[in-house]
């Protein structure tokens, strides 16, 4: 069954009868001209909203930073040179000295290696791995400024009760930020749920031709304001027009992609599911218990993307199994068109590691060559 909604697809195509040209133009200005100083003055004070020069504003990057506001549900939504760019800046505008982040489930690693630079600032931060409610609000302290978490994780897709999380941060006037880049901002609607922001690398599914990087942050149009004057303009890690005009391409294609995408990976986790040299698999529709009501209440479907345990020795033998795969791309990243695999390790943990990321766990990205040529890759590497 098709996951997405029929609302999204349209604002995804940004369909509709204006005059012009279906693509908007790519404006590459660094500055934009006023008919007088007093103007370009008043331009200043609003300079997230008006175009004045383009490391604040810039009208091809404003027009996808109004189609994801609208995806997401937002006021309003800001967009980076990359995820990284978006994550980064919205870190160092929310926290300052004395504050405390906790960081909930499996996070992208750079996101906590830039919390590790925030520390020699004086804010600290926690993890907690724990999925349970009463686990985090535990790893609470007194300082705690934020509550950052991914849900999905972008290696074995745990599920966080989104709901419930926002609930307890909003009791106590703690603020909430999601990285929703692996479910979109089709099949899973944070805001909605109580978050107030969302985090987005675009560089995954959102442009899904691997050939442009991109960030956003959505949220209040004060928060997104906040991250705008204190993250945006002062680190510079602004979107160029010409990308906004790929991801805007992008988006067009996004809805079918995503369906196509979602059938496609569900089929290849079954066969892996039922594959004797399978040891686990992780997708969270076939998930069981907690999760697989998490899933049921929080998303619409899921991406590309899974991951699996094999039953092979060691590390060295889950990395010629990958190998062996023809289909597959030995390639970071995700979200394209084209199918990839990679190793939750670059080395071999050995077999005495903490295993929340099993030794012999691979990551699938699947793209547009169908379950069936896929299933029979894997078929062939595995046999
Ligand atoms: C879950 C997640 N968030 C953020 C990022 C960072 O995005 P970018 O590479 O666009 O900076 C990545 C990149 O792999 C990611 O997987």
């Amino acid at each position: 069954m098709n996951p997405i909604d029929a609302e999204d697809e349209l604002i995804c195509l940004r369909a509709g009868d204006v005059a012009g040209p279906v693509m908007p133009p790519i404006v590459q200005a660094s500055l934009f001209r006023f008919e007088t100083l007093e103007e370009l003055h008043g331009a200043q004070a609003r300079e997230n909203e008006v175009c004045v020069y383009s490391r604040g504003t810039n009208p091809t990057v404003r027009e996808l930073e109004e189609t994801l506001a609208r995806l997401e549900g937002a006021e309003a939504a800001k967009c980076f040179a990359s995820g990284m760019g978006a994550i980064s800046a919205t870190l160092f505008a929310l926290l300052a000295e004395g504050d405390h982040v906790l960081f909930c489930g499996d996070i992208y690693g750079p996101t906590i290696e830039f919390a590790q630079r925030l520390e020699d600032y004086g804010v600290t931060h926690s993890r907690c791995f724990a999925a349970g409610i009463e686990e985090i609000e535990a790893a609470l302290t007194p300082a705690t400024k934020l509550i950052y978490f991914e849900s999905p994780g972008s290696m074995r897709f745990e599920l966080l009760p989104i709901a419930e999380i926002c609930a307890i941060a909003k009791a106590r006037g703690i603020l909430t930020a999601i990285d929703n880049t692996v479910a979109t901002p089709l099949l899973q609607k944070p805001l909605t749920m109580g978050c107030d922001l969302v985090l987005h690398s675009l560089t995954k599914y959102v442009g899904g031709h691997s050939d442009t990087l991109g960030g956003a942050v959505a949220g209040s149009a004060e928060l997104v304001e906040c991250v705008f004057r204190r993250g945006y303009m002062l680190t510079g890690a602004v979107m160029a027009p010409f990308d906004a005009w790929l991801l805007l391409r992008g988006l067009a294609t996004l809805p079918a992609r995503l369906a196509r995408q979602h059938a496609d990976a569900l089929a290849v986790a079954r066969f892996l599911a039922d594959h004797p040299k399978v040891r686990r698999v992780f997708h969270p529709a076939l998930a069981e218990g907690e999760q697989a009501a998490l899933f049921a209440r929080q998303m619409r479907g899921h991406s590309g993307l899974l991951s699996a345990e094999f039953d092979l020795p060691d590390h060295a033998a889950a990395l010629a199994f990958g190998n062996r795969l023809r289909l597959f791309g030995k390639a970071i990243s995700w979200g394209g068109v084209e199918s990839l695999v990679s190793s939750a390790h670059r080395t071999d943990p050995g077999p005495d590691h903490d295993g929340r990321m099993p030794r012999t766990l691979l990551r699938f990205s699947v793209g547009l060559e169908g379950a069936e040529a896929l299933i029979s890759d894997l078929e062939q590497a595995l046999a």
